[in-house]
């Protein structure tokens, strides 16, 4: 595993931004998997701004997002869907037939995650898999207890998600309490994982990942049996602040 401390939180975003443009410059066909939350979005920033430099275009690229909530779909306020839409995919030269999301309104979930599961196998697996962290150590939705070999399924949130997640929401407005989220499995075949966390809260996560911490508790740590990962986080994050 290839730990980077960067300087501070934008340190992580450009280095971030700048390994994800040299991939798609690499292989502009290549199959990516992007996350949600507050980390991501000045990753985001940085690929638009590339992209409208001429720097990079992803008009070949598959682009898929970790999750998203159980009765939300595209176009739905709060959604993920709607995250990558306005937070990168309104704004770069993507083509939108090979941008994917789980359909969190689907009437089967069982059947909406097997489709899910089928187009990143059509697509022939992730090349790139970007990664947030949550404060309990989830990745994409796999809460705590989640399988090492676990692929697309609807999981429930966990206490302290709802309540990380619910400070993103609208007033008055609160998050579904399930989602629809990638497995540990689905993750782990990745070909590459790059890992984004900065500040404080996320210290005892990312402690569990480089020190062996339990997957049962931590699933983040899966990470530490895939050979291509890299982590950049600032000092805050690794406690060295
Ligand atoms: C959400 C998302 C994860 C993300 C996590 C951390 O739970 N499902 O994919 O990594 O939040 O988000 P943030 O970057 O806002 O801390």
């Amino acid at each position: 595993m290839n730990r980077i401390v960067c300087r501070d939180a934008d340190a992580v975003a450009e280095a971030a931004a700048d390994r994800i443009v040299a991939a798609v410059r690499a292989d502009p066909g290549l199959s990516l998997c992007l996350p949600t939350g507050r980390t991501p979005l000045a990753v985001y920033r940085r690929l638009i701004a590339d992209c409208r430099a001429g720097k990079v275009s992803f008009a070949q690229a598959a682009i898929f997002i970790l999750d998203e909530y159980v009765g939300l779909g595209a176009g739905d306020p709060g959604g993920f869907a709607t995250y990558i839409a306005e937070a990168l995919l309104d704004h770069v030269d993507a083509d939108r037939g090979r941008c994917f999301a789980p359909d969190g309104k689907a009437g089967d979930m069982a059947a909406e995650a097997a489709r899910y599961e089928g187009l990143i196998a059509a697509y022939g697996g992730i090349d790139l898999m970007v990664l947030g962290v949550g404060r309990n150590g989830h990745i994409g939705f796999n809460e705590p207890g989640s399988p090492r070999g676990s692929r697309t399924r609807v999981i429930a949130l966990a206490p302290d998600t709802l309540v990380a997640n619910a400070a993103d929401w609208p007033a008055g407005r609160t998050p579904p309490d399930r989602a629809i989220t990638i497995g540990l499995g689905t993750i782990m075949d990745a070909r590459r994982i790059l890992v984004i966390a900065h500040g404080a809260t996320k210290a005892e996560p990312l402690g569990a990942l480089f020190r062996g911490g339990l997957v049962e508790d931590w699933p983040v740590a899966v990470l530490r049996d895939h050979p291509d990962v890299t982590v950049l986080c600032d000092p805050v994050a690794v406690g060295e602040a």
